[in-house]
């Protein structure tokens, strides 16, 4: 999914790479864009990640927060669809926030509840959070509780098997 900071600070830095970026968002994709335009080798597609279908292999795929998007249901398919674009070396790099173990979907209250608290206590000590950061953080916590758009889930189940290195 689109990245514009990461393509802002890094990605610009590298001559000769192509890019394309994939989010089911258009305004997203239109913020992107207008940071980006001037950058032909870059395209952006407004698509579901789970289902797109893209004719190129990459050498690297990157995924910044965009799992916990993902229903549960649709986590395999997302991380089969996605990895099956990686040229023969590619690297698939996933960048997520991940709760603590839970069993039933009633349980991610509590794991979301922890790592929000921790989240905002943290800022609270280094920061001086606006008013619209924190509620933004306080929304995070509550969708995240009922999961219904934020479907965060623990490292041992984050990718269903996936052969991974943690860093
Ligand atoms: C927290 S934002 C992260 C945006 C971007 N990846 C970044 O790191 O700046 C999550 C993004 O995932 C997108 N998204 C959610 N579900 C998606 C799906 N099924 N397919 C593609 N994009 C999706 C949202 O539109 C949103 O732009």
């Amino acid at each position: 999914m689109a990245q514009v900071f990461f393509l802002e600070k890094w990605l610009t830095k590298l001559k000769n790479v192509s890019y394309v970026g994939v989010d089911i968002n258009k305004s997203f994709l239109d913020f992107a864009k207008s940071q980006l335009i001037k950058y032909p080798n870059y395209k952006f597609i407004q698509e579901d990640a789970v289902k797109v279908r893209i004719p190129e292999k990459f050498d690297v795929i990157v995924a910044t927060s965009s799992y916990h998007h993902i229903k549960d249901t649709e986590k395999r398919a997302y991380l089969e669809n996605i990895s099956n674009r990686l040229s023969n070396k590619g690297i698939l790099v996933i960048y997520e926030k991940l709760v603590s173990k839970f069993k039933e979907p009633i349980g991610a209250a509590d794991s979301a509840s922890k790592l929000y608290a921790e989240r905002i206590k943290y800022l609270l000590k280094t920061e001086k959070p606006t008013e619209k950061q924190l509620f933004a953080l306080f929304n995070e916590l509550y969708l995240s509780a009922i999961r219904k758009g934020e479907y965060k889930v623990s490292y041992e189940i984050s990718l269903g098997g996936f052969k991974i290195h943690r860093v």
